[in-house]
């Protein structure tokens, strides 16, 4: 089984990627394949709405990183998507993702269906559960099936370093991915 995650932070070592990788080491230490896909950063093109992918499925007009990633998307069996909280909000690579791969799926009838999906936020103060929530909003479009944690899915930092002082984000992060793997592990029985 496979857990990929997308980190939509321009920081490569930033806060967001931190959270992730203390996600994916419990997935790896419970001996599941994992993947950090790192789109913050990356040129950024938003989904055209020209809905050619409706006449060629799952294939997207704009051949980018983002047609890459929907690949590693199918393949995998949970997605976890994180993105610092900018103005209250995801980052602008987090959305196209959002956009085009939610477009994509619906192309070829749904393919992220009954997939597993968590969603994590790093942020200083105030405007992470608004995060938390619009990429949540994808994944129940998507007909997949969200685990929660001991608190929702955020840390509380600013600097990069940060999230590894906040102890309670941690927590939640390692029992996010504990859920993770026991519902993968259900799914998959
Ligand atoms: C453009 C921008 C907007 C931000 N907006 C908010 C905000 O609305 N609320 C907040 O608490 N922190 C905000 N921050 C702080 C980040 O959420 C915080 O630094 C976070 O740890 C960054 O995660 P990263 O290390 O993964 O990049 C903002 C930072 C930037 C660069």
């Amino acid at each position: 089984m496979k857990v990929l995650a997308v980190n939509g932070s321009p920081r490569k070592n930033g806060n967001t990627a931190d959270m992730l990788k203390a996600v994916l080491d419990v997935c790896e230490k419970a001996g599941l394949e994992t993947e950090l896909y790192q789109a913050g950063g990356l040129p950024l093109r938003a989904c055209l709405a020209c809905e050619k992918c409706f006449s060629n499925p799952g294939k997207c007009v704009t051949q980018d990183w983002i047609q890459e990633l929907y690949g590693k998307m199918k393949a995998a069996d949970a997605l976890i998507l994180g993105s610092p909280t900018y103005y209250g909000d995801l980052t602008p690579e987090i959305k196209a993702v959002m956009d085009r791969c939610g477009y994509l799926s619906l192309s070829e009838g749904g393919v992220m269906k009954r997939k597993v999906g968590a969603a994590v936020t790093a942020v200083r103060r105030a405007g992470g559960l608004h995060t938390l929530d619009s990429m949540q909003h994808f994944f129940l479009i998507q007909g997949m099936i969200v685990p929660g944690s001991t608190y929702w899915n955020m840390s509380l930092s600013l600097e990069p370093g940060d999230f590894a002082k906040d102890e309670e984000g941690v927590g939640t992060m390692l029992n996010l991915g504990d859920n993770i793997v026991w519902l993968l592990q259900k799914i998959n029985s």
